[in-house]
């Protein structure tokens, strides 16, 4: 590693260490401490994933990484503090927010990600891509469960910080989340490593649907097994548990969870009328298409006799009509 990163690393654990204390031990942090207890997190949580809290100050960091030692340089590039030119002053990116660390897959530490208290925006607010931060390869929660998901055999992929750290309480140890963009090849590479099983489980609204079945698509395109669990109502996981309780989640949710085509089929079958015929031969030539890209004979076979009991349609004509598609798509 080179100086200038492990000196980074050093400044973001420091920091990380002083946000907590602040958040656990002190009245400037009593409001955030309050917030976070009222949303369902408990102490054993904000130890486990180090949560902390930023004060509402303009150079507290600055102040105090300096008087450490820290570079303003070094303090920039790893974007603890950003330069304003306005007053030409250095101040602090994150300010009155709950603070979650982001560790990498050693446990360094190597960003932040601020939450507002209230409506702030934006709600999230996350370091910036920096020599020891890179969004498209870090998977939040990976270092502890790393070994959780190789016994398990798989792992559960969340959209947000709180539905990963939920879920963790609630017994899903091998959970991860997305640092809120989109699953990259790096990602896949580094779940590749370590299990085959991916369990999707993003938000259940129209943003986290359509994100899960981008990630269904690609990840069953790298040759991942993929199943995905949806929730009523549009919740989270986050707001499930909140709403149900841990144990409905595992049984539930975690598994209850969908095939990748059963996945496939009720996500394509949302706002269709499937009693307006048009609708429903668009449903099926989607769905033929589906089944077209499962590499396994058995399993075409089986959810193209499904089709054509469910629509009383030949098995012929279906057999017929996805084979046209596989050669056409390829
Ligand atoms: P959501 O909007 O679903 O937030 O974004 P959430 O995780 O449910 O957050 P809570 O429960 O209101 O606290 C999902 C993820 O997208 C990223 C974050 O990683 C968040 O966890 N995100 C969201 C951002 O980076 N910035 C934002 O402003 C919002
Ligand atoms: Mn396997
Ligand atoms: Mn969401
Ligand atoms: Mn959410
Ligand atoms: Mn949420």
């Amino acid at each position: 590693i080179p100086e200038a990163s492990r000196q980074m690393m050093e400044a973001h654990d420091l920091l990380k260490k002083f946000y907590h204390h602040l958040l656990v031990n002190t009245k400037e942090g009593q409001e955030a401490l309050e917030y976070l207890l009222g949303r369902g997190f408990t102490s054993e949580t904000i130890e486990k994933f180090q949560i902390g809290y930023a004060l509402d100050s303009w150079d507290f960091v600055y102040k105090f990484l300096t008087k450490r030692g820290y570079t303003d340089d070094i303090l920039e590039k790893a974007g603890l503090i950003i330069f304003r030119d306005r007053d030409e002053k250095y101040f602090d990116r994150f300010r009155n927010r709950v603070m979650f660390p982001i560790m990498d897959h050693q446990g360094n530490t190597i960003a932040f990600s601020g939450r507002a208290l209230g409506d702030d925006e934006p709600k999230y607010l996350n370091s910036p891509e920096t020599p020891i931060f890179n969004k498209s390869q870090v998977l939040y929660n990976f270092n502890n469960a790393r070994p959780h998901i190789r016994k398990k055999e798989q792992v559960v992929l969340f959209e947000g910080f709180a539905d990963c750290i939920s879920a963790v309480r609630a017994g899903v140890e091998n959970a991860v989340a997305t640092m809120g963009t989109a699953l990259t090849d790096l990602h896949l590479k580094l779940i590749k490593r370590n299990t085959d099983h991916v369990l999707i489980c993003y938000d259940s609204d129209s943003a986290g649907l359509a994100a899960a079945n981008r990630a269904a698509n690609m990840l069953a395109e790298a040759g991942f097994q993929v199943k995905a669990s949806v929730m009523p109502d549009g919740l989270d996981p986050d707001d499930y548990i909140k709403k149900y309780g841990e144990k409905s989640f595992i049984s539930d949710v975690i598994g209850s969870s969908l095939t990748y085509m059963a996945f496939k089929m009720q996500y394509l079958r949302k706002g269709k009328n499937l009693n307006n015929e048009g609708e429903r031969i668009h449903y099926i030539e989607e769905v033929l298409s589906e089944i077209s890209h499962l590499p396994n004979a058995v399993e075409r076979d089986h959810y193209l006799r499904q089709l054509s009991s469910e629509f009383s349609l030949s098995l012929d004509a279906l057999e017929q009509q996805q084979r046209k598609i596989f050669f056409a798509e390829k």
